[in-house]
């Protein structure tokens, strides 16, 4: 069993630790007050891989593989939480696009997306009807000659108003989840339209909206996948994405405890420093335990993932796990900080706000479990030989 990263992983995690270090946490407070992450950077993100980490070199990409994508953003999170969702939904929408795409949709899309000729790339799936229960929704293709008509209201899509294409999952067949099929359509197309970024409790530079689709209309060219097949697609790229919200939620986590282990050390109370308490101690040691025990499960997912192995449950388990431990970090780092750490003074109170959406998005903490759940029941009825 080898624990080493390779030379490569290795070159990657040290390089977006860097780009992290001096271009994003600077300037994330800015970015935050002025509710925006500035086109320019994300060329710049691009020009240093990080936005197809793990898309082959043919189409701009990186070709670092899944643990690199993993080390990356968990880098990202720790400057600029807002930014890496951005990264995180950019390298989804470019993965989907290259495990389903058409060899014009990847020659087309790929390249714009990882090099940065789009801002980002967006994933519409949820509405308001629609959010853990994914199947329920309502926005419907209808197939007009050569082309699809979309009409609907999509929800709670990250750079929904920003996206040069997103991924849109449409109703094509009452047939529940073998009835939806997933769309490929441009930003600027007619009839799309996204509503005001939504005034969030964290993540404020990364934009969140509704979107309406008015006789958007598309050509059978941009039906990504085959028809019927949208669900699948939908959880194959969640499964994926649940790994980078583990790897987001670790990079917080990490990053609040560098901040509470230095706060610790300067911050004086009774005559001593914070670090010398056992109360503070024993803080400390859980929040760098729960760390490395959900940084082991997001790589186990990223591995088994970029050895083509099943991943879905892992992942489940690591974003469950990585996601619930990350929040409880931050919330004892602002327990460690006081009064202080209440303020905005202090990078504790954006990671706090930042780090609780990582139990919502991308599956809640319940459909994590109800995920991990029915995997292990059918593991059971396949060794008890029921079907
Ligand atoms: N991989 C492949 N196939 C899968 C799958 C997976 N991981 N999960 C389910 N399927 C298949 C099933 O095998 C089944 O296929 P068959 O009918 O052929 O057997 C089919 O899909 C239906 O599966 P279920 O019966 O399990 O479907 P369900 O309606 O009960 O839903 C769910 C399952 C896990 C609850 C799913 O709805 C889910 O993941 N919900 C959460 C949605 C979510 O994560 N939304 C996030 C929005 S995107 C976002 O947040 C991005 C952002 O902007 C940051």
């Amino acid at each position: 069993m080898e624990f080493a990263l390779s030379s490569e992983q290795t070159l990657v995690q040290e390089n977006t630790a860097r780009f992290a270090r001096e271009r994003l946490a600077p300037s994330a407070k800015a970015r935050e007050e002025a509710h925006q992450i500035d086109h320019a950077l994300i060329q710049e993100m691009a020009e240093h891989g990080l936005l197809g980490v793990n898309i082959p070199a043919a189409y701009g990409g990186s070709e670092a593989g899944v643990v690199a994508y993993a080390l990356a953003l968990r880098e990202v999170a720790g400057a600029d939480a807002s930014v890496a969702v951005t990264m995180a939904v950019t390298n989804m929408v470019s993965e989907v696009i290259h495990r389903f795409g058409s060899s014009a949709q990847k020659e087309n899309y790929i390249p714009k997306l990882v090099g940065g000729e789009y801002f980002a790339g967006a994933f519409a799936l949820s509405e308001t009807g629609a959010g853990s229960d994914a199947a329920g929704l309502k926005t419907r293709a209808q197939k007009d000659g050569d082309a699809w008509v979309l009409n609907g209201e999509k929800m709670w899509i990250t750079s929904g108003d920003q996206a040069g294409v997103i991924v849109v999952w449409a109703r094509t067949s009452d047939e529940g989840t073998k009835g939806i099929s997933c769309f490929l359509v441009e930003g600027d197309t007619p009839g799309l339209s996204a509503g005001k970024p939504e005034e969030k409790m964290g993540l404020r530079a990364s934009h969140t909206v509704a979107l309406s689709l008015d006789h958007v209309r598309v050509s059978d060219a941009q039906r990504l996948g085959q028809v019927g097949e949208g669900f699948k697609i939908a959880m194959l790229a969640l499964d994926g994405g649940r790994i980078g919200i583990g790897a987001q939620s670790c990079g917080m986590a990490a990053a609040a405890l560098r901040e509470s282990v230095s706060y610790a050390q300067e911050r004086q109370q009774f005559k001593k420093n914070l670090a010398s308490f056992q109360a503070i101690q024993f803080k400390l040691a859980d929040m760098a335990t729960h760390l490395e025990a959900a940084w082991a499960l997001v790589l186990q997912a990223a591995w088994l993932k970029e050895e083509n192995q099943p991943f879905s449950q892992q992942a489940a388990m690591a974003k469950l796990y990585a996601s619930e431990k990350a929040n409880a970090t931050v919330r004892e780092a602002v327990q460690i900080f006081g009064g202080y750490g209440y303020t905005e003074e202090f990078k504790v109170a954006r990671f706090y706000r930042d780090c609780r959406v990582t139990q919502i998005y991308e599956g809640t903490s319940e459909i994590q479990r109800l995920v991990i759940a029915r995997a292990l029941l059918k593991q059971a009825a396949q060794s008890q030989g029921v079907s």
